[in-house]
This record gives C-alpha cells, structure tokens and sequence, in this order.
C-alpha cells in the first residue's frame, strides 16, 4: 500500500522539497499551513509532477484550539496516515530576546503549537501500531546561544519533547526521527551575514524522506553537523559564555 503523509508548513522550503522527495516515490500528500493560495499552487505543480494525490488544507500552528478537529479532517479526507512530517517553524528577530511578547511568539510557533498537534497524531498512530513521526528540529536547540536563544529553546524543548515522544511510542512500532539542520538556504536564513556551510533545500528534503529507510533517531542534516555540535556542546561554560556567538 502507498504512504499517505501529512505535511505540516508545507510552504517552508524545506518541506517542499520534502513533499516532492515523498511525492516521487509515489506517496499521497497533505499539505497543511497558513498560506492557501501557495498551498494550491504547491499542490498542483506536485500533481502535474508526479501524478499523485495531493490535498491541501488550512493550518495555523498557534491556534491550538483549532487542531483536534484539522487533524480529523485530515484523516477523514486521506482515510488513512502512514506519516506526519512536522516543518513549520518560525525564527523571529533580536525583538523576541528583548520582549517577551515577541519572544512568545517565537516558543508558540515552533513548541507549544508542535506540542499541540504532534499529542494528536501520537494519539493516532499509536493504537495503529504503525507510522512515523519526522520532526524538523534545529542544530540551535543544542547549546542557548545570545544570537538566537529564544528560538534555540523552543527547539531544543522540541528536540527533547520529540525524544520523549519516540521513548512512548517505540513499544507501539511507531517511529519518531528528529532532523537537526544547520544552516540551509530558505526564506528563513535569507540575508543573514556570517552564515557558513549554507546547505540546499532541495538535499535536505531528499535526506529526510532517505532516513526512512534507515534507522537513525536524530539525524543532523548535513551529516558533519553532528560534529560541529559536539565540539560546541563540550566548550565549558566559562569560556562559551566569553564568546559572541
Ligand atoms: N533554514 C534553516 O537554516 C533552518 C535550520 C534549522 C532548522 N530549520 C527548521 O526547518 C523548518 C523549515 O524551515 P525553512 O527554512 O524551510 O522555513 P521557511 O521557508 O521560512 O518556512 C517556514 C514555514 O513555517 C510555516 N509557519 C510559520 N509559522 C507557522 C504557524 N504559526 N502555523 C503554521 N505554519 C507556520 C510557514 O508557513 P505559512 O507562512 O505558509 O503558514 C512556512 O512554511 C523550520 O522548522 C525551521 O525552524 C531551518
């Protein structure tokens, strides 16, 4: 039977290429996120591609309330889910360090709104005893940083909520990856300075459909970020906290 997966912030660039990578090996998608008409526009250019279904709907990470009955549409319409890959994210600016309102946007979008919706696809998945759970982390989660802190602890609380996620549902057969990239060429890094080993969205959407075949838990996209923060998890506190990073 083919895969049937959920794409939630389909219109990053990074999950564009991730839809495309699942649509060539024949999967059915849904594309979920804010923005309707890019969504209508991803869809149909996927369907022309790679003639597969391709449905689409509306998805607003931050409105919590709304996202029980979105993911039962969402079974309603696919009647089934092999797969949910969790893309959205959202970087703020130097504001969400100053002002904890813009600071709160940045924790609801990329961790209480990925907390929220990821309870009920595990709900769902887990009774199956089947599925897979992909969610797109960051490399910015492994050490706080001053550049970006605000936004590295929701995704390092979206790291370790994925971790506890994979130890509940390990027994139910169902797998939960966790993608940490490092800097990758999107809307998102777009005219930021100093940025180095800049990766394509394109091979960061291949690799993430590709570690399904593998059996890595935590996947640092690419490969040698793995070590990169590993040297940064190990500088001591007295000096990293010396440093302008
Ligand atoms: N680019 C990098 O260097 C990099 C590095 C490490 C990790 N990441 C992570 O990789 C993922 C994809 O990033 P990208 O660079 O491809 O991003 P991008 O092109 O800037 O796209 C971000 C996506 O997040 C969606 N989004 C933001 N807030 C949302 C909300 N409240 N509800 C629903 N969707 C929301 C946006 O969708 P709409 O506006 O259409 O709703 C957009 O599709 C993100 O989780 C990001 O944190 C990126």
């Amino acid at each position: 039977m083919s895969e049937t997966v959920l794409i939630l912030g389909a219109t990053s660039a990074i999950a564009r290429a991730t839809a495309a990578a699942f649509a060539a090996r024949g999967a059915a998608l849904y594309l979920a996120s804010r923005d309707m008409d890019e969504l209508e526009r991803i869809a149909a250019d996927l369907k022309l591609r790679y003639n597969v279904e391709v449905h689409h709907g509306l998805f607003d990470a931050e409105a919590t309330e709304t996202h029980e009955a979105f993911f039962q549409a969402v079974i309603e319409e696919m009647r089934r889910l092999s797969g949910v890959v969790l893309a959205f994210g959202y970087l703020g600016d130097q504001q969400a360090a100053r002002d904890f309102n813009a600071g709160a946007k940045v924790i609801a979008s990329n961790f209480t709104g990925a907390a929220s919706i990821l309870s009920h696809c595990a709900n769902y998945f887990e009774p199956l005893k089947n599925g897979f759970i992909i969610g797109i982390s960051s490399v910015a989660g492994d050490r706080g940083r001053q550049s970006n802190y605000v936004y590295g602890a929701a995704k390092g609380a979206l790291s370790l909520y994925l971790q506890g996620l994979r130890n509940r549902l390990f027994a139910s057969g169902v797998r939960v990856i966790t993608i940490k990239p490092g800097f990758v060429d999107t809307a998102m890094t777009y005219g930021m300075p100093k940025l180095f080993l800049v990766a394509s969205p394109q091979a960061i959407g291949e690799r993430i459909v590709r570690t399904l075949d593998k059996s890595a838990d935590v996947v640092y996209l690419p490969w040698f970020w793995r070590y990169i923060m590993l040297i940064i998890q190990h500088i001591p506190e007295p000096l990293f906290k010396r440093l302008k990073l």
